[in-house]
């Protein structure tokens, strides 16, 4: 191996890719080496030389071993989810979709330096998903190649109903601390992603992180839909343009008909853009406040956007990021304090009885 040693490669194969079981295989049969091995995470030990025969066994006789335990963990991990639900509700991530029922407004520039800035100045655990399956552009905002690892490899195994506990198997780690799960690399292949499957890797990326942002599509279909039922916050992101305000308040009336009223947030893009619209108009055409507002910079944002860097952390400074960082400690803050009113009921609740 000419990069690193089997041990290491051990240790970095079991953190990264926790359900592959190790088998390793060398000339080394030393009682520390063998034993350094088992601490990075080998399941079996064969000392060079050995048969085929021998091989094949081990292999079976780890891989029957490992199934039998991750059906003993998968209860486990039913039986302690089942009870995290009914003891602590807020334990889940956060799932924040960003969506817009027009184009080029600007979700994919949110969604993405939204995602960076919840790590790098909130110090989140995030996961960032591309919603936009056919033509997703997170990959190249984040300088990352879908054909490393995507959502193409993720979803026939979840539709063969494997346990997909390694969803992580399939996010990619960005620079930023972010994890990334990416769009296919190819349009044809997200016919092969389900409402039902995306459903099921949301609620896992929601269990291992404090928040997964998804930078949806821009046309409504049973998949979109899935994500905006499961989503704790919407942000709907528009512009000063009259085609946009149009489709944002359609899009308003179709939410308040599926009761997703309480959770959207609109986001006006390119705020400070003096084309003959102002904020008020908008407001008093959708006939809802604006929560959130983020400036246009375009050499900042599409700067960034060429060379893969997102602009919060390229370019801090700037008024762009400010208002992004502003955004992400509003989303974050508002859930804080939702927690922290629940502990206060708790405790209320607790003291009561006491007195009781
Ligand atoms: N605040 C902004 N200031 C300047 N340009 C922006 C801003 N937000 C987005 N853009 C530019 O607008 C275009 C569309 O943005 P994008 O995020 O791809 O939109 P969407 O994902 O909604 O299709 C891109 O070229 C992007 O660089
Ligand atoms: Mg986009």
């Amino acid at each position: 191996m000419p990069d690193m040693d089997g041990i290491t490669a051990t240790e970095r194969l079991s953190s990264q890719v926790p359900s592959a079981a190790v088998v390793m295989m060398s000339v080394q049969g030393e009682a520390d080496y063998l034993r350094r091995s088992m601490l990075a995470g080998a399941r079996e030990f064969l000392v060079k030389p050995f048969s085929s025969d021998e091989l094949t066994a081990s292999i079976r006789q780890v891989y029957s071993r490992e199934r039998e335990k991750a059906g003993r963990a998968s209860a486990v991990a039913a039986a302690v989810a089942l009870g995290a639900r009914n003891h602590e509700p807020t334990s889940e991530g956060q799932v924040v979709a960003v969506f817009s029922p027009k184009g080029g407004v600007g979700r994919t520039t949110i969604a993405v330096n939204l995602a960076v800035a919840a790590a790098s100045e909130l110090g989140k655990k995030v996961t960032l998903v591309d919603g936009s399956f056919q033509f997703g552009d997170v990959a190249v905002l984040l300088n990352l190649n879908p054909k490393d690892k995507s959502m193409a490899e993720l979803v026939p195994q979840l539709e063969e109903g494997r346990d997909t506990d390694s969803v992580e198997a399939f996010t990619q780690t960005h620079s930023s601390g972010i994890q990334v799960l990416l769009a296919p690399p190819s349009p044809e292949m997200a016919e092969l992603i389900t409402p039902a499957g995306v459903k099921h890797v949301i609620e896992i990326l929601r269990q291992h992180s404090d928040l997964v942002v998804i930078d949806c599509a821009a046309w409504f279909n049973d998949t979109l839909l899935g994500i905006l039922d499961q989503a704790d916050v919407v942000l709907t992101v528009l512009t000063l343009e009259i085609t946009s305000i149009k489709n944002t308040r359609l899009f308003l009336e179709v939410a308040e008909q599926l009761g997703y009223s309480h959770k959207i947030r609109l986001v006006l893009n390119r705020a400070d853009t003096t084309l003959g619209i102002r904020v008020a108009d908008v407001e008093h055409s959708i006939g809802r406040k604006v929560d959130h507002t983020i400036v246009s910079d375009g050499r900042a944002v599409v700067y960034a956007l060429n060379r893969g860097v997102p602009f919060v952390l390229s370019n801090r400074e700037s008024q762009v990021s400010q208002d992004v960082f502003r955004l992400a400690a509003s989303i974050v803050g508002n859930r804080e304090s939702h927690e922290e009113e629940d502990r206060k009921a708790t405790q209320k609740g607790k003291s009561l009885f006491a007195w009781r």
